[in-house]
């Protein structure tokens, strides 16, 4: 009974990620699912129908046990867990989507660039296993900075020969999600009814909004357009000061993750019209990497959709964010190059 009321909660709540509309059903790795994020992110993908099997792999070795733990829900999708480093290969095998939220989160006064002495590495090694065990597998980045994490990995796969641009991604789905509700409670919408592209990438000032190209059609001033924007930006940092030392967003950033993770599956299996923003390699603007609305597809990447019409504001926003990001990027580079 109880199952019954949560599983139809689910479906009505948050039918935006959790399609039924199962065909063919995939296998999918969580690198770092033992973590903050990679817990509710794997409980979110369990509750799947697309996924016929969930591996779990991080460092710690609790990692079975959340297996275990995940694997006694009444949903098809089997999981496996894997813990330590020794056991990454294994779980990576025949993998045909890895989404990876392993590393450190922020502690209040930080940066997302101030992990990057930690998480850099953590990237690479993965981004190195990936490419020799599953090759042909997308890859979903949630790990920070996102802006330099993605570029490493690229790196990386360029250097095994097997980088495919179709295939690799940063999740900046959070983003949009955090638009779409902060629009709605200012206009009295329901969140799950408005859909704000936001592009860029994903850190401070790099993350534009672009509010004029909101469904539906939304009107501000640029006295409430200017703190709307700005708390859009800066609202990873709200998470971070409200934990008061305990992390970053996890619970959100899972929920985004697992929308962005059964949308690039309903794309590989064929569904048609499927569009996230997403942080992909790119030629939209000056900068290699930037975020944009993506019809996904059976290889990932199907079609960029680029920036649409933006207003005055908005442009305003791109030109500030493009030497940021350039910096991020050519970091990353630097890092997978050294
Ligand atoms: C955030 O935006 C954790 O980067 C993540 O909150």
């Amino acid at each position: 009974m109880l199952s019954q009321v949560l599983r139809s909660k689910v479906a009505v709540g948050q039918s935006r990620y959790l399609s039924t509309a199962a065909v063919n059903r995939s296998k999918v790795a969580v690198l770092g699912a033992a973590g903050g994020i990679g817990q509710p992110l794997s409980l979110l993908l369990k509750h799947s129908p697309l996924i016929t099997d969930l591996s779990l792999f991080d460092v710690s070795p609790m990692t079975p046990g959340v297996a275990v733990d995940l694997s006694h829900m009444e949903t098809r999708c089997r999981v496996k867990g894997f813990g330590g480093p020794d056991k990454l290969k294994e779980a990576l095998q025949g993998m045909e989507l890895v989404i990876i939220p392993a590393g450190v989160p922020r502690k209040p006064g930080m940066s997302r660039d101030d992990l990057f002495n930690v998480n850099a590495s953590i990237v690479r090694d993965l981004a190195k296993a990936c490419a020799e065990v599953c090759p042909k597998a997308i890859i979903g980045i949630i790990s920070n900075p996102v802006n330099s994490t993605v570029p490493i990995a690229a790196e990386i796969l360029k250097k095994a020969g097997v980088f495919d641009p179709r295939k690799l991604f940063g999740v900046t789905t959070l983003d949009i999600v955090r638009a779409n509700t902060f629009i709605a409670e200012l206009k009295g919408l329901d969140p799950s009814n408005v859909n704000c592209p936001v592009i860029g990438a994903h850190a401070g000032i790099t993350i534009i909004p672009l509010i004029s190209q909101c469904k539906p059609k939304v009107e501000f001033t640029e006295a409430q357009l200017k703190p709307l924007t700005a708390r859009i930006q800066e609202a990873g940092t709200e998470v971070v000061k409200a934990k008061a030392g305990a992390g970053s967003a996890t619970l959100s950033m899972a929920y985004a993750g697992a929308r962005f993770a059964l949308a690039v599956l309903r794309g590989m299996k064929g569904e048609q019209g499927v569009v996230e923003c997403a942080y992909v390699k790119s030629d939209v603007t000056e900068v290699p990497y930037f975020s944009t609305p993506i019809v996904l597809g059976p290889n990932g990447v199907e079609k960029n959709l680029g920036l649409g019409k933006l207003s005055i504001y908005e442009e305003g926003l791109v030109k500030a964010a493009i030497p940021e990001l350039k910096k991020n990027i050519q970091k990353g580079e630097k890092f997978a190059n050294q």
